[in-house]
């Protein structure tokens, strides 16, 4: 397999997110945001480790794009810092802030890199928090401002926009009080889910008045999506009735429950009845579902694994085992179907046609060892990355042989960096930047460069 089995116009990118590489989180202006708070509280992060610093990527974005660029990658998907252009969320606007992302993206297209922009990657300006955050439907302004600012700033420079990544980190952060901001209450969660799927259909009306109308999807033009992970979860067990309730509800709880009213203008009987069960029923005024429903350019799908959910954990290892899966080093379940699985659930429940980016995949170990390889450099074994890379490509690959509309596939992520509540002890990089400055290349990140040669033939 290499790059030449795909459409020549594929788009092969990296991704990252603001709070996990750019440290910096106090220079230029910036403001608090989230992450920088929550990190502070002891006890919420692995080793209390802070985004302080991270990959420096502030300071070191030429490099590090270089780097992204040596392997081989014509895209990176990366996400604008909220409070590094509004510091206090709403109203100010950090010259300083636009300034670096104008440098970060001139050198990006300098060296040929498209860009995939992400205006919100978890990292709420905090002065918003503090007045609510996505528990205020003011956030609907507040977003639509801060999108409407970047859509001008950036006018001529990005194809590729996405609203919000993964909504359903602000429900594990209102929800279950597990991400930042902390809050607790399955109440909190889904109003501070409906307010932001809101928000997401108001950025993408400030999109349409910026860019004008709805067009068909080309790099030509900007394009807008928003990105929703898919972990579909299958019942241990197929005949059994609490295995399927399992794992049918937390389909709804989970990636339907933002498919569902994006793409059809709805939320479907399931999750409404756990709402009303659970007292947790936000609050919808007449006309949100329309205004959430605002037809996009395109889907990000980030894809990582499957989940197989059961009462009894035995039957779970007896499915995986039994399907010929198995398990990885770092304990998931090797699945590499999923993403062909997704592709083809999306696509029959939810958005039919319409031009698919798959925007994150990627998997995770604890730290590696770094060994020294056979020209006499360091160099980073990780088969496990390897393998499943090659797995999800191939399964990737067959989906669109079967005519799955992907226009291009997003590793994560380039280097090591902070990982939420994990900080940095779960290690997703293709490459690892050393305490010294100098990077090296893991043997995954080797692997896609040999995908991406130019002179494959
Ligand atoms: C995704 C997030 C991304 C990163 C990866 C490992 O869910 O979007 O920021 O944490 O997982």
């Amino acid at each position: 397999m290499n790059k030449n089995d795909f459409p020549k116009d594929f788009l092969w990118g990296v991704a990252t997110s603001a709070a996990q590489i750019e440290g910096a989180w106090n220079e230029d202006g910036k403001g608090l945001e989230i992450w920088d708070v929550f990190s502070r509280i002891p006890g919420k992060i692995a080793n209390n480790d802070r985004p302080d610093v991270a990959c420096d990527y502030y300071h070191k974005y030429p490099e590090q794009l270089e780097l992204i660029k040596s392997l081989g990658f014509n895209c990176h998907r990366f996400s604008f810092s909220w409070a590094r252009i509004m510091p206090e969320g709403a109203g100010r606007v950090n010259q300083k802030g636009l300034d670096y992302y104008r440098r970060m993206i001139d050198k990006m297209l300098e060296l040929g890199i498209t860009p995939n922009a992400t205006l919100y990657h978890w990292d709420l300006p905090y002065e918003l928090e503090c007045r609510g955050g996505f528990l205020d439907r003011d956030i609907v302004k507040w977003f639509g401002d801060y999108a409407e600012l970047m859509f001008e700033t950036f006018k001529d420079e990005i194809p590729l926009w996405v609203t919000f990544n993964e909504p359903i980190a602000t429900y594990v952060g209102y929800g279950l009080g597990v991400f930042a901001p902390g809050r607790k209450g399955e109440k909190f969660g889904r109003q501070a889910n409906h307010n932001l799927l809101l928000a997401h259909g108001e950025g993408v009306r400030r999109f349409r008045k910026v860019f004008g109308e709805k067009k068909p999807f080309d790099l030509s033009h900007a394009n807008i999506g928003i990105v929703v992970d898919v972990w579909h979860h299958h019942p241990a067990r197929k005949d059994d009735p609490g295995d399927i309730r399992i794992a049918e509800l937390e389909n709804e709880k989970t990636y339907r429950s933002y498919m569902s009213p994006v793409f059809k203008g709805f939320y479907r009987e399931p999750l409404l009845q756990f709402m009303r069960d659970t007292g947790s029923m936000p609050e919808i005024r007449p006309g949100d579902m329309e205004s959430i429903a605002e037809p996009l350019d395109f889907f990000g799908l980030n894809c990582y694994n499957r989940v197989v959910d059961s009462s009894d954990p035995k039957a779970v290892k007896d499915e995986i085992e039994h399907r010929g899966g198995n398990f990885m080093d770092n304990g998931a379940e090797y699945y590499p179907k999923a993403i062909y699985d997704a592709l083809a659930n999306v696509r029959e429940n939810f958005i039919g046609d319409l031009p698919v980016i798959i925007t994150e995949n990627g998997t995770y170990s604890a730290a590696e060892d770094a060994v020294t390889g056979p020209d006499g450099k360091p160099a980073i074994p990780d088969p496990m990355r390897v393998r499943y890379f090659e797995g999800f490509i191939s399964w990737l690959k067959k989906a669109m042989d079967e005519g799955a509309n992907v226009k291009g596939y997003t590793a994560w992520s380039i280097l090591d960096n902070y990982e939420w509540t994990a900080g940095y002890t779960m290690h997703f990089g293709i490459a690892r930047l050393e305490p010294d400055g100098s990077y090296i290349v893991k043997d995954s990140g080797k692997w896609f460069r040999d995908l991406l040669k130019s002179d494959n033939t």
